[in-house]
């Protein structure tokens, strides 16, 4: 994938485009903003739009990665992509999220971090 692609796809994600590695091999202003991001997500904790559903998000979400990956992408899902995204961390990452909890944290996610 190139550097191109990564800007220029709009349903690419920023998770596909960091791990190709394309920010290593340029020296524009965008792969210096990029890796100004990677070295802020090295923060033990950010704080999520505070309502009565972040702490269960923040619980839910921040266990393997850092909750950044949930800003990152806000510009990419919305109510449909978010549901898909929870989905995939509970099927094919494993998250121990109960059924219940899906519903209330895509529409956190959706009305705090959802694309237009
Ligand atoms: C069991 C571990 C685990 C939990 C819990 C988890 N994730 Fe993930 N998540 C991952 C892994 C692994 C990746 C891929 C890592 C990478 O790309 O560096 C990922 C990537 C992502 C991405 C980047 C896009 C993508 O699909 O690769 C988003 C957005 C995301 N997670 C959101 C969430 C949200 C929202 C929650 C809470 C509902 C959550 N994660 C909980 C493991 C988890």
């Amino acid at each position: 994938m190139s550097v191109e692609e990564c800007k220029v796809n709009k349903t690419m994600r920023f998770g596909a485009c960091a791990r190709s590695g394309v920010t290593r091999r340029v020296g524009s202003a965008l792969a210096g903003s990029l890796l100004a991001l990677a070295a802020s997500a090295a923060e033990p904790r950010i704080r999520l739009a505070t309502d009565a559903q972040a702490a269960l998000v923040e619980s839910r979400c921040s266990s393997c990665h850092s909750l950044d990956y949930i800003v990152m992408n806000s510009t990419f899902l919305g109510r449909a992509g978010w549901d898909a995204e929870v989905r995939k961390m509970m099927k094919v990452m494993g998250a121990p999220i109960p059924e219940n909890d899906v519903a209330p944290i895509v529409e956190y996610l959706t009305k705090h971090y959802g694309a237009e």
